[in-house]
């Protein structure tokens, strides 16, 4: 875990405009100052994501909403009481302070009060907004882990600041409140059954948007290896039209039963489980030279939206 210094020395690079890989609740961040343009373009360039794509502003709490967002509707403030700190993103029209750099030149920005402790700290001692995608390459599986940062982007960080394995494995779910109708732009790890309780109405995901967000991209969250989605009642199916294939895997929930001598990584059968785990046992499976992954998604319940989202995205065909 990270000590007072690292902390310390975090805020230092921060306020003179360096990036920080930070842990979350949901995934490693690579934070920047939000409001400085300088640092924000870095992120882009770290991350080799086209500047166009927006990223989200990370606060220390609900409390300097009204700093970035011009309109915040009464459903808003109930999303924000109800579940910031945690996994949770909200779209709302921009006030001034979020600059075209983070916003993407859209008139929308996009706020989250992470719930990691060591994120809160961060956030409390740096003061201001800090922009934070996944601390991944464009289109590649987010990381878990302060290990996951250092080998994807190792020297381009100043500083990974260590929070051990996130809680919730998945990202945040984004809420579009900048409309008339609440929409998800992307599930994630609050279930979407919780956002309909407190607001007391369907929340749909909105499935094709005039917003540019790179995780809707058909492929994005993509191991190296191939990888094909399997119901569970098609797996035995599958596994013997594909027999012979080589470097052949399978990813799936405990609770699914999976022939003998087939190379499998197994995740917990509850979908939260599954979340947490999800993308360490992508990598694992990358690290071990498996060349396609069949993976058995959980029911979509639950976690299991934002796991069944993030197994289809890489599934579908790379450019
Ligand atoms: O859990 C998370 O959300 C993690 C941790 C680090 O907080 N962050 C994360 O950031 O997943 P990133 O950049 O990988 O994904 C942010 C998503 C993108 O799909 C982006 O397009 C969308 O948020 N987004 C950002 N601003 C937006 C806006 N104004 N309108 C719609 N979507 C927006
Ligand atoms: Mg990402």
């Amino acid at each position: 875990m990270a000590s007072p210094q690292a902390l310390q020395l975090a805020v230092q690079l921060l306020r003179q405009g360096q990036l920080v890989a930070l842990p979350t609740e949901t995934v490693y961040g690579l934070a920047g100052d939000a409001s400085n343009e300088l640092a924000v373009r870095r992120i882009f360039a770290v991350k080799g994501r086209p500047a166009s794509h927006p990223l989200i502003v990370h606060l220390a709490s609900a409390d300097a909403l009204p700093e970035w967002a011009a309109a915040i509707p009464d459903e808003a403030r109930a999303l924000a009481a109800a579940f910031w700190p945690g996994p949770l993103t909200l779209v709302l029209r921009r006030t001034a302070r979020a600059s075209d750099a983070v916003t993407g030149g859209q008139d929308t920005v996009a706020l989250r009060v992470p719930a990691h402790p060591l994120a809160r700290a961060l956030l409390t001692a740096f003061g201001g907004g800090l922009a934070a995608p996944s601390a991944n390459r464009f289109g590649a599986v987010s990381p878990t882990t302060a290990e996951h940062v250092r080998a994807e982007l190792g020297d381009e960080v100043e500083l990974v600041l260590d929070g051990g394995p996130c809680d919730v494995g998945v990202e945040s779910t984004i809420v579009d409140l900048s409309q008339d109708a609440p929409a998800i732009l992307r599930p994630g790890g609050l279930p979407r059954e919780e956002l309909v309780r407190v607001l007391g109405r369907d929340v749909p995901v909105r499935e094709a948007s005039d917003v540019r967000a790179p995780g809707l991209l058909p492929s994005h969250y993509a191991p190296r290896a191939g990888l094909v989605l399997v119901e569970p009642s098609s797996l035995a199916a599958e596994l013997s039209a594909r027999a012979g294939t080589p470097g052949l895997c399978v990813l799936a929930p405990e609770s699914v039963e999976v022939p003998p001598g087939v190379d499998t990584l197994r995740v917990p059968a509850d979908p939260a489980g599954f979340a947490r785990e999800l993308y360490a046992r992508l990598r694992e499976l990358d690290a071990r030279g498996c060349q396609l992954i069949l993976a058995v998604p959980p029911p979509g319940a639950g976690l299991g939206l934002a796991v069944r989202d993030r197994l289809r995205r890489a599934a579908a065909p790379r450019k």
